[in-house]
């Protein structure tokens, strides 16, 4: 439902993680925009408040909180801030995540495995239970897990970083078919080459001008944690496809 003034998100409190820069810091103020309040989370605590003032001063109401998402005592202390804050959660975006190495799998350094499977994966595990707590027994809520294309088809040298979206795209089914008669739907987003800092890291010979800015992509972002999506449940989406076609669409990097 959309509000006289446009704003589909009003009402609606969305915790972002990964929400100081990229992606998630361009969900949170698309959010924000829509009239939801928000709540986002990063390790970087100066590129958190940059963009909670940031936000804020354009009119957003927006709070966030340090933490690592890959820690259990973190994923409860930002869930348990977000909650103080606002209440609840309606709205859970699963965005936060590491690059890893780009090497083959023979020679991929195990510590590197272990922590992009720990942020990646595990970090997803902890936010999500951590969240249901509030929304099951409120019988609403929407889950968005960012993944990837080497999530859906794997490729050489992408090591941990593909491995664990392709976990992220089984827990976007398991939790979804889990959650079906509960309200609450689970879908995935493969955003596909967009200008941030970890796409130039995977890229770094790329020109950045060529790619398309967080910004570009909201629509899918915004249909899903809006009412519009009620019903949608465990699909494998691609923001780019929704930039052109909206949503008659499901199923890069
Ligand atoms: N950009 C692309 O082309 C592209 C393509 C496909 C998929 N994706 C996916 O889109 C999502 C966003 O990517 P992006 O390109 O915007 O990445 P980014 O620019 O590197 O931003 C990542 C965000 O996650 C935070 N973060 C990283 N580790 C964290 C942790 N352990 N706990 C809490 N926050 C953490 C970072 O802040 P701190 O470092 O301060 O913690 C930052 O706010 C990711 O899931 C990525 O895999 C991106």
């Amino acid at each position: 439902m959309t509000s006289e003034d446009g704003k589909k998100l009003t009402g609606k409190v969305a915790l972002i993680t990964g929400g100081s820069r990229g992606i998630g810091k361009a969900i949170a103020s698309a959010y924000a925009r829509h009239g939801a309040r928000v709540f986002i989370c990063a390790r970087g605590e100066n590129d958190l408040a940059r963009t909670v003032n940031e936000i804020r001063g354009a009119g957003g109401q927006i709070a966030g909180l340090e933490g690592d998402v890959g820690k259990a005592e973190d994923a409860q202390r930002i869930v348990g801030a977000a909650v103080e804050r606002y209440g609840t959660v309606h709205v859970l975006v699963n965005n936060a995540s590491l690059l890893g190495s780009r090497v083959a799998i023979a020679d991929y350094p195990i510590s590197d495995w272990e922590e992009v499977m720990r942020v990646n994966l595990t970090g997803v595990f902890l936010l999500t239970q951590q969240v249901l707590q509030v929304m099951i027994p409120q019988r609403q809520g929407s889950i968005i897990n960012v993944s990837s294309g080497v999530g859906r088809t794997g490729k050489a040298r992408w090591g941990a970083y593909a491995c664990s979206k392709a976990g992220l795209e089984g827990f976007t089914q398991v939790l979804a078919d889990e959650l079906k008669d509960c309200g609450i739907r689970v879908n995935s987003v493969n955003p596909a080459a967009t200008r941030t800092g970890m796409r130039a890291q995977a890229y770094p010979d790329e020109d950045p001008l060529a790619l398309p800015v967080p910004e570009e992509i909201m629509p899918i972002f915004i249909y899903l944690a809006s009412d519009e999506s009620v019903g949608v449940t465990g699909k494998a989406l691609e923001a780019r496809e929704w930039m052109k076609r909206g949503p008659s669409t499901s199923s890069g990097w």
